[in-house]
């Protein structure tokens, strides 16, 4: 798959290495042509390459959206319709929301008309760089209207090394996902339990 990435900081470039050993193509869209993050994503896989930010959205079907959540209505306005394709939205609009709206999500729905999908929004970075914790692995979930979307998601997550992958709902729970999101922040930072804890769903 050609995946292009928006936002190669640490969700975006844990992501992109994650997939591009996977066997994906990985397109990282910049802003800037000089860009130090992004050569060294380039330099430590084959896979990844660095395109200016329309073009890399032009070149691929699936877009991973790693920004921060409040520039995403911008983003979705500077490129417009993108009908068909497949926007992963990993923001999270806890502190600031993209305004008008609730999340991510809803800007590019709305915006770009695409198929959208909430992922890779509920665990910290170094969890989707190695979602292995000793026997077992961090679950992922993914919200959204789009069936479409929602597979993609899920494959990527299980190339990511995701065992388990959860369809939290459709466009009604993408809120509550984010609030889901909120709910590792506050045990992992807030609380000091530490970054290196993942969410896993026990069922009997
Ligand atoms: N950190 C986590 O563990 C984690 C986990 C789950 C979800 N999230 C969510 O994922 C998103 C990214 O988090 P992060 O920790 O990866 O942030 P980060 O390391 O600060 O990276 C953010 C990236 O977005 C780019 N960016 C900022 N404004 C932009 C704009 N207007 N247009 C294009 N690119 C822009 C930055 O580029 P420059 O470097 O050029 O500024 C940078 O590459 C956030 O919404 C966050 O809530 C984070």
């Amino acid at each position: 798959m050609k995946i292009t990435i928006i936002g190669h900081g640490n969700v975006g470039g844990a992501l992109a290495t994650a997939w591009a050993r996977a066997g994906h193509k990985i397109l990282i869209g910049t802003r800037k042509t000089d860009d130090a993050k992004a050569k060294d994503l380039i330099t430590s896989h084959p896979n990844i390459e660095q395109k200016p930010m329309s073009m890399a959205i032009t070149e691929s079907e699936v877009i991973l959206i790693a920004t921060p959540a409040h520039v995403t209505a911008e983003l979705a306005q500077s490129w417009g319709a993108l009908p068909g394709k497949v926007i992963i939205d990993a923001t999270n609009a806890i502190w600031k929301q993209p305004e008008p709206y609730e999340t991510g999500y809803h800007a590019f729905v709305d915006i770009c008309k695409a198929e959208v999908v909430k992922a890779f929004n509920t665990t910290g970075f170094e969890n989707m760089a190695d979602p292995r914790y000793c026997d077992t692995t961090a679950d992922m979930f993914v919200a959204g209207d789009s069936e479409k979307a929602q597979d993609i998601a899920i494959r990527l997550a299980k190339d990511a090394g995701f065992e388990t992958v959860y369809n939290f709902g459709g466009a009604d729970k993408v809120k509550a996902l984010e609030h889901f999101a909120f709910g590792w922040i506050n045990l992992a930072i807030m609380q000091g339990e530490g970054r290196q804890m993942a969410l896993k769903i026990l069922k009997r």
